[in-house]
């Protein structure tokens, strides 16, 4: 008789089947993927999987897919290392072991009725992508919402297909820009920083709430922006990322001070975190 999720301990893996494995860009792939018990994963956005491959060890992924998308759950991973490298070699029918899901969520009381402001960059956009969904499946539980997306290049962009729908949905303002076009590719977006996205929005501040996800340099100079719209850090949420071992605040090696961020984030309140040595 296998296991219900409450008698498994949080260190036993369940296995999982990949359904399709698509490529996002050169260094990036979505693994479509189900558990092979037959139960939904049970996760909420912003929350992240210890996925583990026998000899390579576990490495923790956010998940990218909604909730509100019955069925299967996604991972959209980056070629980074060991275990993800072999990640990337494995195809439809393949299986590995996954832990969680872990982590803290995305509020989604405090974001209910706020406009929202979705701030990626680069990776950041797959962890984002399982709140957009949920907006696209929930719209009547925000007000506006605009996605803020930025690569380093056209070809560097994740979600292409999907970036083009919320451009043309009318639910979302979506504006995207990228660092350069090299020769040869096409882009209808903007050139340069995702900074320069921020000033020409009109933002309600009493009333909006900016999620920031994407890499480590982004962090200050969204946030910088963001304040200048008079958006107080009890209105910023951001999504960190530390190195990882355990996932459920027992070994320490994710620490921002006294945080962990497998288990008090990785989704944080600004004010949270601001003050902390190290945290951005
Ligand atoms: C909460 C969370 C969510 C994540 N979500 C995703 C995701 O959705 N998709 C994705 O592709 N990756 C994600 N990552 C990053 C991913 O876990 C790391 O890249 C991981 O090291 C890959 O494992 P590996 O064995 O392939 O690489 P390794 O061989 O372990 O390491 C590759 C390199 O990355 C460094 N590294 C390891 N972890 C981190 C980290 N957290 N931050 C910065 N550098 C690190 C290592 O020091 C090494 O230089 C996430 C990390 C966290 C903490
Ligand atoms: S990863 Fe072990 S305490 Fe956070």
């Amino acid at each position: 008789m296998s296991d219900t999720p409450c008698q498994r301990s949080l260190y036993q893996p369940f296995d999982c089947e990949i359904i399709t494995v698509t490529d996002l860009t050169s260094a990036e792939k979505l693994f479509r993927v189900r558990r092979m018990d037959g139960l939904p994963l049970g996760h909420l956005p912003g929350q992240f999987v210890q996925v583990s491959l026998l000899g390579w060890g576990e490495a923790p992924i956010s998940v990218a897919s909604s909730p509100t998308r019955e069925g299967a759950f996604e991972l959209g991973v980056r070629n980074a290392g060991s275990l993800t490298s072999a990640m990337h070699l494995m195809q439809a029918g393949d299986t590995f072991g996954v832990r969680g899901p872990f982590g803290r969520s995305f509020d989604l009381q405090r974001l209910h009725g706020q406009d929202l402001l979705l701030i990626s960059g680069g990776c950041g956009l797959a962890p984002l992508r399982s709140l957009i969904q949920y907006c696209e499946d929930r719209p009547d539980e925000f007000d506006q919402i605009t996605v803020l997306y930025g690569a380093k290049s056209p070809g560097d962009r994740l979600f292409k297909d999907e970036l083009a729908a919320w451009e043309a949905s009318a639910r979302f303002a979506c504006s995207l820009t990228v660092d350069s076009v090299p020769g040869g590719d096409c882009f209808s977006g903007s050139v340069g920083l995702i900074t320069a996205l921020i000033p020409p929005l009109t933002i309600v501040p009493e009333n909006t709430v900016a999620v920031v996800i994407g890499p480590p340099a982004m962090y200050r100079a969204v946030i910088a922006e963001l304040k200048k719209k008079e958006l107080g850090p009890e209105r910023i949420v951001v999504s960190l990322e530390r190195q990882m071992r355990c996932g459920v605040g027992k070994c320490g090696h994710c620490t921002i001070e006294h945080l962990y961020c497998c288990q008090d984030g990785p989704v944080f309140w600004l004010d949270e975190i601001e003050h902390l040595r190290g945290a951005l």
